[in-house]
């Protein structure tokens, strides 16, 4: 067996602390302020309730997302084919972590195309990241990103947040708009820029839109930390002042029920929720607030290391409880669900109307 490259590393590393260090965020999702109307009659049958969605010409089973998470070393295939196996069985869309490693190294390819094999009619989406785009890559690598793995979509990573607090993190941003300007362009394929935990606003949405992609996956603060997780690192390597950056901006960033309104209220994108999503009941409220679909990260990581059946398990869960509200606020089906009222309280009301939300309206519609 070779030694790990320093990419290899990086990337066991995250896998690794994010599962045995705390990397939550502090501050919640706002999901706790949000509130559907709850209807004594529903006046439909839980059993005729129908989750099933399209998204990218592809037919999911129920609106949720296996997040990008990883791949590039022999545990990250484990766990990719693991997740593969679930989101093919359930119905759910799936997305690679950062494809970078295999670009550079076509022989770590396997560990991302056990997705495509485990999963063969899932949605799958791949994974490139923004600094890459601001050192020179381009359509090409994005072709190969797709083609590798049959990618039904291509997922553009922002993290300005990680990088900058990464030890040698890569914080060249500027130019970066033209360039997925270049590559929605030319693809063919639906292009999501997705945020990594710090969640995306209305003003980047509407630049993103005008950029030519096709949807956004928020990831907003309220779940997994990139500023926790490289603050651990610093941590280890006895980098104080990286350290001491990590835990400054644990919580920067827009939580992820803010996030959702914004850029639905603003753009006509796809829109995918994520960021500290655990719970069916979540994932019913992100969509009446907005979303097209739901995606979870951290948790299905830590159930694919516990194994097949853990995991099933707790999507089975998550997929109950969802089906159950959604037959509790009288909603058929996902498209009802975008229809029904809901009552936004507290301090994600507060940040709401100060940016200008009809929060009235979507308290009584419907
Ligand atoms: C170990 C780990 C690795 C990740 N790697 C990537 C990645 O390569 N590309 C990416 O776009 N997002 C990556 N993410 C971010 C997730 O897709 C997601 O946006 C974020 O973790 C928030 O969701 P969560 O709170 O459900 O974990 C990673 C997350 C985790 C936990």
């Amino acid at each position: 067996v070779r030694p790990l490259t320093e990419i290899e590393k990086r990337k066991e590393r995250h896998l690794r602390l994010s599962l045995d260090e705390n990397v939550q965020s502090d501050i919640g999702t706002g999901f706790g302020d949000v509130r559907l109307i709850h209807r004594a009659l529903p006046e439909i049958d839980l059993d005729e309730i129908d989750t099933e969605t399209d998204l990218f010409g592809k037919r999911l089973a129920s609106p949720l997302i296996v997040s990008a998470i990883t791949g590039g070393t022999g545990f990250a295939k484990e766990i990719n084919s693991t997740l593969a196996e679930v989101a093919e069985e359930l119905g759910l869309g799936i997305g690679v972590g950062s494809q970078r490693i295999a670009l550079e190294d076509p022989g770590v390819e396997h560990t991302f195309t056990v997705v495509r094999e485990k999963a063969p009619s899932s949605l799958v989406m791949g994974n490139i990241g923004c600094p890459q785009l601001s050192i020179g890559w381009g359509v090409e690598e994005a072709k190969r990103c797709i083609d590798m793995i049959g990618a039904d979509a291509l997922g553009i990573h922002m993290n300005p947040l990680q990088e900058a607090v990464q030890l040698g993190g890569d914080t060249r941003y500027s130019g970066v708009l033209e360039k997925i300007k270049a590559i929605t362009g030319e693809l063919g394929t639906p292009v999501v820029m997705k945020e990594t935990g710090a969640g995306i606003s209305r003003e980047v949405a509407v630049s993103l839109e005008a950029a030519g992609v096709s949807a956004l996956e928020v990831s907003g603060v309220g779940g997994t930390s990139w500023a926790a997780v490289e603050h651990h690192i610093a941590k280890v390597e006895g980098k104080k002042s990286q350290e001491a950056l990590g835990e400054a901006l644990w919580n920067w960033g827009i939580p992820t029920a803010i996030s959702v309104v914004e850029v639905s209220g603003s753009t006509d994108l796809k829109i995918i929720a994520s960021g500290g999503l655990r719970t069916g009941v979540e994932m019913a409220k992100a969509i009446a607030l907005g979303a097209d679909a739901v995606g979870i990260a951290k948790p299905f990581l830590e159930k694919a290391v516990e194994g097949k059946g853990a995991l099933l398990e707790h999507v089975n869960d998550i997929l109950r409880e969802f089906r159950t509200v959604m037959f509790l606020v009288g909603a058929r089906n996902v498209e009802e669900l975008k229809k029904v009222p809901v009552v936004v309280l507290g301090r994600t009301s507060e940040w709401l109307r100060l940016r200008g939300y009809d929060l009235q309206s979507l308290a009584n519609r419907g």
